[in-house]
């Protein structure tokens, strides 16, 4: 049976993408942040997971204001990197899982999760930049991925609650697959940030720290966070780091958190890694 064993929780800036694209990831500005990418890559170097669920918010990309899906998932065979402005980003086509995503599908939807589904997308700087972050420039990304895209740039974003219920069952949906894989989940986005507007550049430390703390210990306090609170503490743009808690909630109730930093700023945004693997036993 295939086997979930860790979640990765990470902000997904796209300018650290242009970095690894324009080799500009030793200049003063980005190196303190890229040297401490190095214990993560190593450690997934070492545990090597076979599938990635990456979750992930499509900034009008794949989806546009003519439609937007609050939970889909991508079924695609691959998936090339979207022209954000500047053409799709030098780097390998994604390769997807179909028989995978089509189980966690019908799993979910089974289970009262409506997921849409995407049999044509191409993937932004939300889902290649972790992979970035991740494995650096290889010439073939190492893993197959899931693109499960969650819509947090519209009102309506799903609650944290919602978030976290969904990450239970996925852990749930993984577990009833039938082939001896290995599956990480990612949560990307945040942490604190604001693009535009009278508040743009929000950074508010205190509040990711919190965050990254309740994540690890209390995570469905973290889950009661309401939309408005969000907004007001960590910028419009820092909700969305709600996806974090699909990472979290589909890993066991109690987790070991093995890598951990913050650095700001990276550029608009205050970033964040965590590292979580189940408990022994769980
Ligand atoms: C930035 C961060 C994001 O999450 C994003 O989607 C776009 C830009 C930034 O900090 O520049
Ligand atoms: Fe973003």
């Amino acid at each position: 049976m295939a086997k979930l064993i860790a979640g990765i929780g990470t902000s997904h800036v796209p300018s650290i993408g242009a970095a690894v694209d324009n080799g500009k990831t030793q200049t003063e500005y980005w190196k303190p942040l890229f040297d401490q990418f190095e214990p993560a890559r190593s450690w997934v170097e070492t545990v090597k997971p076979d599938v990635s669920i990456i979750v992930y918010n499509d900034h009008a990309h794949a989806f546009d204001l003519g439609s937007i899906p609050t939970f889909s998932i991508g079924t695609c065979e691959s998936f090339r990197s979207s022209d954000e402005g500047y053409g799709p980003r030098p780097i390998p086509d994604v390769q997807g899982d179909p028989r995978l995503a089509w189980h966690l599908i019908e799993s979910l939807v089974l289970d009262q999760f409506d997921i849409t589904m995407v049999n044509d997308m191409t993937v932004d700087h939300g889902l290649t930049v972790p992979l970035s972050i991740m494995y650096d420039q290889p010439t073939n990304w190492p893993c197959k991925v899931i693109p499960l895209a969650v819509n947090v740039v519209q009102y309506p974003q799903p609650t944290g609650r919602r978030c976290y219920a969904l990450g239970q069952a996925i852990r749930k949906a993984i577990e009833s697959y039938d082939q001896d894989i290995t599956v990480a989940i990612y949560g990307t986005g945040g942490l604190s940030h604001q693009l535009q507007g009278e508040r743009a550049g929000v950074i508010n430390e205190p509040f990711d720290n919190w965050f990254l703390d309740k994540l690890v210990t209390d995570p469905l306090t973290v889950a009661e966070v309401d939309h408005t609170t969000w907004l007001r503490e960590t910028g419009s743009e820092g909700i969305e780091a709600v996806m974090w808690l699909i990472m979290r909630g589909a890993l066991s109730e109690e987790v070991k958190e093995v890598y951990r930093f913050t650095h700001c700023p990276a550029s608009n945004t205050n970033y964040g890694m965590t590292i979580l693997e189940n408990a022994a036993g769980q």
